[in-house]
């Protein structure tokens, strides 16, 4: 499987990365956030984006190592604003550290990120950096609009997925297409990589949703729940107020307007959606976006088995526990 050769490269290729040291309390959250691991989806995208048009992804690894360093930096980011104790099994950067840390920290993530992407071949520098540029300012975009969302008593469905899209399935987008821009891929292809990457990361956000809620903390490495307690419009939660009455609806009422509480209220509002039979609704449809992906990518023109490849690795993404 090329998969684990993505996987072992970009791991390496992460362990030899020269960040700067000094002064400590910058730069050690930088490893520690890269070290704690995590699924490594995004440059593997990229890995599989080249692949897909080219033997040499080799030459692709650090361009695909600036989108994980991205989205490392937006974790921590995200931490502080979900106010999240919890990444990948350990403390949040925000809380080993402190709010300031994590802000500075997060912002020289994203000059590291920038300075891998430099080491894309020149004559494809221009393009790659306005997608880069154009797919940031989106995440940041989404990141408000979840913000907004949380203390917005309305939120509909579209609502919710425009703000999806842009926090999380613009960057799955741009790193298969940016993997494609690589590999030689035209530009009706590198848009058919971004389109595809996009439908899967709309399904792999509705999948975090659903883990959020019903994952085994064994293993989901992020606290359960928290979500619930910070009154994310997730779709759960809107589909279930769509859906409650009587009981169930005072029961979400009553715990939306409740700051501040947590064991509890996520226990009952869990409760309220496992009675209305939530999750199989926000499962078929995540199971309907990660299909819509991969019948874009069956358009493309290229080597069956490497396209398998990739497919195998997103069934695999489908069914995931972290
Ligand atoms: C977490 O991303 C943030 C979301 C967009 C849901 P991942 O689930 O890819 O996190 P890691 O990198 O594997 O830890
Ligand atoms: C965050 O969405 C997406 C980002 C841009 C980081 P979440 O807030 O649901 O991500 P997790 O669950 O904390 O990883
Ligand atoms: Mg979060
Ligand atoms: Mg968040
Ligand atoms: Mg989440």
């Amino acid at each position: 499987m090329i998969e684990k050769e993505f996987s072992a490269a970009i791991k390496s290729e992460i362990a030899n990365l020269n960040f700067p040291t000094n002064p400590a309390d910058l730069y050690d959250p930088l490893r520690y956030i890269m070290n704690l691991g995590g699924k490594r989806l995004r440059p593997i995208l990229t890995l599989f984006g080249h692949y897909l048009y080219n033997d040499s992804w080799k030459k692709a690894l650090r361009p695909a190592l600036s989108v994980e360093v991205f989205h490392n930096f937006t974790l921590i980011h995200d931490d502080l604003m979900d106010a999240a104790p919890l990444r990948r099994g350990q403390a949040t950067v925000h809380q080993k550290w402190n709010e300031s840390t994590a802000v500075l920290s997060g912002d020289v993530m994203l000059i590291e990120a920038y300075n891998l992407l430099l080491s894309i071949d020149a004559n494809m520098l221009p393009a790659a950096l306005a997608r880069f540029n154009k797919t940031a300012a989106e995440v940041c975009e989404g990141q408000q609009l979840d913000m907004v969302f949380a203390n917005q008593a309305i939120v509909t469905d579209q609502d919710y997925l425009e703000m999806i899209r842009l926090k999380t399935a613009v960057l799955l987008g741009f790193a298969l297409e940016l993997g494609g821009l690589m590999g030689g891929a035209d530009a009706q292809e590198q848009k058919v990589l971004f389109e595809a990457g996009t439908y899967i990361g709309l399904g792999f956000q509705l999948d975090d949703d659903i883990l959020d809620v019903y994952g085994d903390p064994a293993t989901f490495g992020k606290q359960i729940g928290g979500d619930i307690i910070e009154n994310k419009k997730t779709l759960l939660l809107i589909k279930a107020l769509e859906l409650a009455e009587g009981e169930n609806l005072n029961t979400l009422a009553y715990w939306l307007a409740k700051k501040d509480a947590d064991e509890e209220k996520v226990k009952e509002i869990t409760a309220v959606f496992s009675t209305l039979g939530i999750k199989n609704t926000i499962e078929a449809l995540k199971m309907a976006y990660f299909q819509k992906g991969v019948a874009l990518l069956n358009t493309l023109n290229v080597p069956q088995n490497r396209k398998d490849e990739l497919l195998a690795f997103l069934w695999t993404l489908i069914s995931r526990n972290s």
